[in-house]
């Protein structure tokens, strides 16, 4: 390893000596505008110059390199128009060249880009971090490459840098509510292209709900004939949806198949991208009871819900053996489809007014010895973890999975504010914080007369620019448990793809940058000069956005 730092440093030492043998008029900041900010930077003199003489050298004998090499040259034909091709070594001077090459230094995600007058050359140590390099490449392009249009009449230059980069944290996450509007998986695509432009890595789908049951689960067909529907009211207020009548038939939802699953976790891995399913429970589940009532504590029919009624009190039986059969069921289908080693199990907001007044669940209460329902909840969130670990998946759960004890090695999603995650990590556990006051996009943007409607709260551009998931109260032993953070995207008042985007963006951006940028490096006033062109690359891309100031 000692040798293999002498050799980096020597390499490294070579690059900045012939850099500044570039020619050209000196690059300055101003010139590049990569969001996130990389760590490191040096510029140069000049550019390269990008035609049809171009080449991209690239091992094509390895599929993921030789797949990463084309979605470089995919871009720069299409919107450039040009006609590169990849070859795996050429004498030819103009040459971007994509390679491994071991450096522990940038990790599984960091990259080393070096542009000169004739050459670039991008190295990484993994895939990860060449793909995250190609999406600096295009940002240091006329933003016309991202384009969906043939663009002419414009000389493709990437100033010359030197760039070191990789990510302060590795949890990058955006989750997404599917169940309180269902989004069609053309969506789900753009969303994590989204994510992938920003060099963010995690898509946390947050499958199922009480307004709606969105995964097909081949052995409880009645979650998708039955759970997965609700009336259309979405002319009212969703604090005033009258439920469904009897003579009404639920016809507004839908699921993902198990095949579009399957292509859209694919599709993500293309773009390092791991999605992270949440099946909630034991809480927010009514969902479940209006096709498979048995499992809950009264055993009532319910239909779907068509908004929200507080208290949610319809939640599973903690008492009953089948309802874990059933989850087990379901869960073990969940696994066979999301190859992440993380399953999150929700755990939020269980109202315990039934466990409270139910025989079967007091029966637990005493036969395990537990205390109260608190740890009721405890015993259920541990029994699920125990079946995960069987199938060596790790447990994730938002903050309430601390109350009655944590489960030996649940990961703590914390987002009433940062004090679960503080308890978490004080207790040796992983964390991602994902506070309310910093990572709920679903909160209003701006004044909120000016604003489409929305559930309420305000988390402006700037306040997210500030958010440090790592609290001051940590030690730096405890630090090292916080994983990283994401937002959260609550659908109750987003009711359709564009509206995402809007409330999505440009928050994600600014996130985006506090969990890749050095904390040192972050500025607010660069920040928000870069955005302009962002939002640019956003026209180009069809992406709809707020356009925020602060
Ligand atoms: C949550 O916002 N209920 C996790
Ligand atoms: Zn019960």
């Amino acid at each position: 390893m000692k040798n293999q730092r002498n050799i980096t440093f020597t390499i490294s030492l070579l690059f900045v000596l012939t850099l500044f043998s570039c020619n050209g008029d000196k690059v300055t900041k101003k010139d590049i505008t990569i969001i996130p900010e990389p760590a490191v930077i040096e510029y140069g003199n000049g550019y390269f110059k990008i035609d049809d003489k171009t080449l991209v050298i690239a091992d094509t004998n390895n599929p993921e390199i030789f797949k990463l090499a084309n979605t470089l040259i995919e871009r720069l034909n299409s919107a450039a128009d040009l006609d590169i091709k990849i070859k795996k070594q050429s004498k030819n001077i103009n040459q971007i060249i994509l390679e491994l090459l071991e450096n522990e230094d940038l990790g599984e995600e960091g990259y080393h880009l070096l542009v000169q007058n004739n050459i670039v050359r991008l190295q990484a140590n993994k895939a990860a971090g060449l793909f995250y390099g190609i999406q600096t490449i295009f940002q240091l392009l006329p933003v016309d490459i991202f384009s969906y249009q043939k663009v002419n009449n414009i000389e493709w230059h990437i100033p010359c840098v030197e760039i070191t980069d990789k990510p302060r944290f590795s949890w990058r996450g955006m989750h997404l509510d599917v169940s309180r509007h269902f989004f069609p998986p053309e969506f789900i695509k753009k969303y994590i292209d989204i994510i992938a432009l920003h060099k963010m890595n995690i898509f946390h789908w947050h499958l199922t709900d009480d307004n709606g049951w969105r995964i097909e689960i081949n052995k409880y067909p009645g979650l998708t004939d039955i759970s997965a529907w609700r009336v259309d009211r979405e002319d009212k207020h969703w604090k005033e949806r009258e439920p469904q009548k009897e003579d009404e038939k639920a016809t507004y939802g839908g699921f993902y198949t198990q095949e579009e699953i399957r292509e859209i976790v694919e599709y993500a891995g293309s773009k390092y991208v791991r999605v992270l399913p949440e099946i909630e429970m034991p809480g927010h589940t009514s969902e479940v009871f209006a096709a498979y009532p048995e499992y809950s504590c009264t055993g009532k029919i319910f239909t779907v819900r068509p908004g929200s009624y507080w208290p949610n009190s319809e939640i599973f039986c903690a008492g009953n053996d089948s309802v874990f059969v059933f989850l087990e069921g379901i869960l073990s289908e969940v696994i066979n489809l999301f190859p992440f080693e993380y399953i999150h199990i929700g755990g939020d907001e269980a109202d315990k007014t039934r466990w409270k007044a139910c025989p079967k669940c007091q029966s637990r209460i005493n036969k395990e010895n537990l205390k109260d329902e608190d740890e009721l909840q405890s015993y259920f969130i541990k029994r699920i973890e125990k079946y995960l670990t069987s199938r060596n998946k790790k447990l994730i759960g938002w903050d309430e999975i601390l109350e009655g004890g944590l489960a030996s090695d649940a990961t703590v999603m914390s987002w009433r504010g940062l004090d679960g995650g503080i308890a978490a990590a004080k207790l040796g556990h992983d964390v991602i914080m994902c506070p309310g006051t910093h990572c709920y996009f679903d909160h209003y943007q701006a004044d909120p007369e000016s604003q489409p409607l929305a559930i309420g709260g305000y988390t402006n551009l700037k306040k997210v620019y500030s958010f440090n998931p790592i609290p001051k109260s940590l030690n730096k032993d405890e630090e090292a448990y916080v994983l990283g953070g994401q937002a959260n995207v609550w659908t109750e008042y987003i009711p359709d793809p564009e509206h995402i985007e809007y409330m999505a963006l440009p928050r994600m951006t600014a996130l985006a940058e506090v969990l890749w940028t050095p904390e040192n490096k972050r500025n607010w006033r660069n920040f928000r000069k870069r955005l302009i062109i962002q939002y640019e690359r956003f026209d180009r891309l069809g992406i709809n956005y707020y356009n925020s100031k602060q």
